[in-house]
């Protein structure tokens, strides 16, 4: 009979691998906690509607959904974006300012399958609410950060490509392009990187070829990669709305240096991201080495809280995927190997011992050691073997001897030293032996 197989672009987890992705949520949540995120969960399923015209052409051909048996139109999330904004939107008064949130959750896109993507995936999503200046970027830019740095990544490992929506409109505008046709020329440049000139071939189609001084004019821009040439290519274009700007940008990266990030954060015009909902700075984090695709991705929206039916509200956000990550800790060497060992293994005799031992691995357990016994009655040789094998630093011992004595042997698995301890003494001299470390 043929073996059930996951769907492709399905993962499932054995034990090893779970326990290397709580390895990483783990630590994910940990340095949420430490920027003063508070973590928040909802539903796998949403209505269809909430992503349609909303996450962007791309993603809406990608998604999971079918109609359920009440006859509504379902997706299975591809994102956390649309349903932060519904939670906060929805009780937006009432929640504590400023609204600093994380999750941890599985999404799901019926994507091309390749080394780093596949059909469902984790991310860490960390957003802020109600902060319109560029105090949120400060923030989740550090926190984006310090979610890699945790893990013993650097600048040489990761870096974050800063880039700024609001900068490429006033741009285009002053170079006399509408909405409409500024709006193609970045969803070209969310291209221009894996296609080249073809980037612009839909463009072309919708407004007709762009005159060869404004292209020149637009790759010069894609070439900018410092704050320097940032204002040396505008210092032409005056005007109020450029001036801010800038001196947004200047208290961004102010900040960041003064974190000490600098290294990490570079300055690159080509990130626009994909997603319909981004308004002003994106970024998006990659390896050093250009080896694999987006560790993450984020930016500002402050749209979409009240497109989706909320008070206005301004906001910002980024996803770290799991799957990218876990690929480049792995080719780091930042993957520790992590084994699910118990603290104590139980060797017994046979039934009557058994029973004896019950009693003292539930007290062990209950007081928070990790304890294992073999379920069935086996040969002590075995049962010193898998005692070993488990990796147990002690080895409690119920023979008859001991049982007939009211003593239990422990076994140190380290220094095979022995000593045996009243039955009622078990718990306090394990207690003893794992505080001294
Ligand atoms: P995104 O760029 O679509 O942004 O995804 C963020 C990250 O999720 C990517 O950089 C990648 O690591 C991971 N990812 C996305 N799709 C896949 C896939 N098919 N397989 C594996 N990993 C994947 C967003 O999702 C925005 N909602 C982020 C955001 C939060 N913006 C504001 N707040």
């Amino acid at each position: 009979m043929a073996t059930f197989q996951t769907l492709p672009g399905f993962r499932e987890f054995y034990p090893e691998d779970l326990a290397r992705r709580n390895h990483i949520f783990r630590l994910w949540r940990q340095t949420a906690g430490n920027f003063g995120f508070a973590e928040y969960d909802a539903p796998v399923l949403e209505p269809l509607e909430l992503y349609k015209a909303k996450s962007g052409d791309e993603i809406e051909t990608q998604l999971f959904n079918f109609t359920d048996k009440g006859g509504r139109e379902v997706a299975l999330r591809p994102e956390m974006t649309p349903t932060v904004c519904r939670l906060v939107g929805a009780k937006a008064s009432a929640l504590k300012r400023p609204i600093k949130w994380f999750s941890i959750a599985e999404f799901f896109r019926y994507e091309r399958m390749q080394k780093g993507r596949g059909r469902c995936f984790h991310q860490f999503n960390a957003d802020i609410f109600g902060e319109p200046g560029p105090e949120a970027e400060i923030e989740l830019i550090a926190l984006l950060v310090q979610c890699l740095g945790a893990f013993g990544l650097t600048a040489e490992d990761f870096y974050v490509r800063l880039s700024d929506r609001n900068l490429w409109f006033y741009y285009l505008e002053a170079l006399g392009l509408d909405e409409a046709r500024s709006r193609g020329v970045l969803g070209a440049i969310d291209k221009y990187e894996k296609y080249g000139d073809e980037a612009f071939k839909g463009y072309t189609e919708a407004f007709g070829p762009l005159a060869p001084e404004l292209m020149a004019k637009i790759l010069e821009f894609l070439q900018v990669k410092s704050l320097d040439a940032l204002e040396h290519t505008l210092a032409s274009l005056d005007g109020e709305k450029i001036k801010t700007r800038l001196a947004d940008w200047k208290k961004l990266l102010g900040a960041l240096d003064a974190m000490g990030l600098t290294r990490f954060v570079a300055v690159d015009l080509g990130v626009v991201r994909g997603l319909a909902y981004y308004t002003g700075f994106v970024f998006e984090a990659f390896d050093r080495k250009g080896e694999l695709r987006a560790l993450a991705g984020g930016g500002r929206y402050d749209d979409l809280v009240q497109k989706l039916g909320g008070p206005a509200l301004p906001a910002v956000g980024f996803a770290i995927g799991d799957m990218t990550f876990a690929l480049l800790l792995e080719q780091r060497g930042l993957m520790p190997t992590l084994v699910q060992a118990p603290d104590v293994y139980c060797v017994i005799g046979g039934e009557a011992e058994r029973l004896a031992a019950f009693g003292d691995i539930h007290a062990l357990r209950a007081a928070g050691f990790r304890v294992d016994y073999p379920m069935k009655e086996v040969a002590f040789g075995k049962q010193f073997k898998a005692a070993a094998e488990s990796g147990a630093k002690l080895a409690l011992i119920y023979g008859d001897d001991e049982l007939a004595k009211g003593v239990v042997k422990i076994r140190d698995l380290t220094t095979r030293e022995e000593s045996e301890v009243p039955r009622n003494h078990v718990a306090a001299h394990v207690r003893d032996f794992f505080s001294a470390g």
